[in-house]
């Protein structure tokens, strides 16, 4: 059983991987420490992600609202409590919002991730041993890839939106730690993540949401886009894994095995959702729509992830036709999360706890 550390720092725990990924270690790894979750609580982070964990685990789980930006407030985290491990997921993550506004983009996934750092050299300096930094990126950092090949952890990198180059920036400041300073850190490329909890702005839940508002489903370009599919469980057993028998200094990265070209992806969910809710097979394809393409749209993207199979032992363990099954019930049954997020209400969270102290 894995259970190296006694207190792991989260970063952005509220946010859609990093909620699954805090659930993922209390429920299922045996882990007996302690989860200090630090958040900005930017729009995509929510806390009703992890209402049920905070409540059952009251003792060993911990949220402290923080923007990793503020570096006193980051090593004020460090000092309090002691972490021997980081997992760094807080970071802007929607490629189209990188596009429309790239400066938070650089705040948070350069500047912040620099402040992190720091504070775990800071504070573990001579520890490096015992203390880990699992920061977790994106396979966005190797760029596009034409209608074969795969990316490799030995890819050079070619970032071609404002995301993926602050992504990829924060991935070289990271690694530039191990070689110069000795930094015990490892570093998680992933594809595509999907599953309970996203925020409807990406592909899978926004589809799903305007199916059910019979809105149109907008589909950027000719559809023709590739993405490498992963239940977002999957990836937390592969951040675990990694965080626990990864090598120091290594990258690795962890994919679906998944390739699907988008419009093919928004009419299998076409037809998964028209069957749970009783319609005719093709009921809500009439509302797919073509739409202005993404400037920069990456071609396709498709991992190798042959090297955290063969010295981990890690493998997906849920088929795509589970993992969008499980993902449409999801969103038909928690209508008061997704009505939170509509209105705007879930943020009002905030206001209401924070207020009393
Ligand atoms: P998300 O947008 O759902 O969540 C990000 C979280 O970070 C939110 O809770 C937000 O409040 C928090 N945050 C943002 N700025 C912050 C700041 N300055 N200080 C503290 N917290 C802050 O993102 P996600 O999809 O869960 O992605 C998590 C990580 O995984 C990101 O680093 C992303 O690059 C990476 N990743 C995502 C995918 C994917 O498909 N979603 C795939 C590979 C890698
Ligand atoms: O590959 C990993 C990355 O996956 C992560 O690093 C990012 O954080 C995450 O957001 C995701 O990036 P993408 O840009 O691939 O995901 P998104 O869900 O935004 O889009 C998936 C594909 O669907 C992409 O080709 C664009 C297309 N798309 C997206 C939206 C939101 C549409 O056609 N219509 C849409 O409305």
């Amino acid at each position: 059983m894995d259970n190296r550390y006694q207190c792991i720092l989260v970063t952005g725990g509220a946010g859609f991987i990093g909620s699954n990924f805090i659930r993922y270690v209390f429920e299922n790894t045996g882990f007996e420490g302690k989860i200090v979750n630090i958040d900005k609580l930017t729009y995509a982070g929510n806390l009703e992600n992890l209402a049920d964990i905070n409540e059952k685990y009251s003792d060993r789980y911990v949220f402290e609202w923080v923007d990793i930006c503020d570096y006193d407030r980051v090593e004020d985290i460090f000092k309090r409590y002691s972490p021997d491990a980081v997992v760094h997921f807080a970071a802007e993550s929607h490629v189209d919002r990188s596009i429309h506004g790239p400066k938070d983009f650089i705040n948070t996934n350069v500047n912040g991730t620099f402040n992190l750092i720091e504070a775990a050299r800071k504070f573990w300096q001579n520890r490096f041993e015992y203390t880990r930094f699992h920061h977790i990126s994106t396979d966005e950092v190797y760029g596009s890839l034409g209608d074969t090949g795969y990316f490799y952890e030995t890819t050079p990198y070619d970032p071609r939106s404002p995301y993926s180059a602050s992504k990829a920036a924060s991935d070289h400041l990271v690694m530039s730690y191990y070689h110069t300073y000795g930094l015990n850190v490892v570093i998680t490329n992933c594809s595509n993540n999907y599953g309970p909890y996203q925020f409807p702005e990406k592909l899978i839940p926004l589809m799903i949401l305007n199916m059910l508002d019979e809105k149109p489903l907008p589909v950027y370009g000719d559809g023709k886009n590739i993405r490498d599919w992963l239940y977002v469980e999957d990836h937390c057993s592969g951040i675990w894994a990694v965080l626990n028998r990864g090598k120091t200094g290594e990258k690795y990265n962890i994919g679906g095995e998944n390739e699907w070209h988008n419009i093919d992806l928004v009419n299998k969910l076409c037809e998964i959702v028209a069957e749970k809710l009783g319609k005719p097979k093709d009921y809500f394809k009439r509302l797919i729509t073509f739409v202005q393409d993404r400037p920069g749209h990456d071609r396709r993207y498709a991992i190798n992830c042959d090297k955290i199979k063969n010295e981990l032992g890690w493998r997906q363990s849920v088929t795509f036709e589970e993992g969008l099954n499980i993902t449409v019930e999801w969103y038909l049954n928690n209508k008061k999360w997704v009505q939170n997020i509509k209105t705007g209400k879930y943020l009002e969270w905030l206001e209401i706890n924070y207020k009393k102290r």
